[in-house]
């Protein structure tokens, strides 16, 4: 699957115009979009990044990190995902990096998700649903989960994300109306956000092959 996730990274970079500030997202996808993106970077103003492990990529490769606080809306926001359905919803966050991955995608115009075939699905939920969690709340929204959805949360053993938290994947969900769940979540106190993007969902969607298929 790496040679698709290359593939699909590469056809992202037709959408990087010249001047601009791209959002990047994190996995081993962006990670072949962060070193595309090195090749022509003469060509970008910068590049706001949504994990350390992205950071550090973009920098190794000379390409100047900003932060979104000064940079305003962005044009382009590029990112994987670990689950797509027909609709461009998204699961997101088995990377750990789902909250500023969404903070960066709500600030962009365009947002252009580049996946290998293996993640196309029907109905969202195999892929167990991770949620950021403030850790004093980690039982309390765990049972809210299991009485709410039905699933099964289980916490990412040592796992504390670049803000300090922990995660909880939830298993043995069939999402059928992705915006509800995504806001009932939300709601939780102790919840910091849903790996879930209906409410925001791509707006592109690349599946890399040859040729790259592009919805
Ligand atoms: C990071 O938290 C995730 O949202 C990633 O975007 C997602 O897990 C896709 O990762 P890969 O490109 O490594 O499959």
């Amino acid at each position: 699957m790496s040679e698709a996730k290359r593939l699909a990274a590469e056809k992202a970079i037709e959408y990087v115009e010249d001047g601009m500030i791209v959002g990047v997202g994190t996995g081993s996808t962006v990670a072949y979009f962060i070193d595309a993106l090195a090749k022509i970077q003469h060509r970008i103003k910068g590049a706001v990044s949504s994990s350390d492990q992205s950071t550090a990529r973009l920098k190794q490769h000379g390409i100047e990190v900003l932060e979104l606080n000064h940079t305003g809306n962005l044009s382009l926001y590029v990112d994987g995902a670990d689950e797509c359905d027909g609709n461009k919803n998204l699961i997101k966050g088995g990377g750990a990096a789902l909250t500023r991955e969404k903070i960066i995608a709500e600030a962009s115009e365009r947002f252009v998700c580049i996946i290998d075939p293996s993640k196309q699905v029907k109905v969202l939920g195999k892929f167990p649903l991770p949620v950021e969690v403030i850790p004093m709340a980690c039982s309390l929204v765990a049972r809210r989960i299991m009485d709410m959805t039905g699933g099964q949360p289980t916490w990412r053993e040592g796992v504390v994300t670049d803000n300090g938290n922990v995660i909880l994947d939830i298993h043995h969900l069939e999402i059928t109306d992705p915006v509800k769940l995504e806001r009932e979540l939300n709601q939780l106190p102790g919840v910091v956000a849903v790996g879930l993007f209906a409410r925001r969902p791509a707006d592109v969607v690349i599946i890399g092959g040859e040729p790259p298929i592009v919805i």
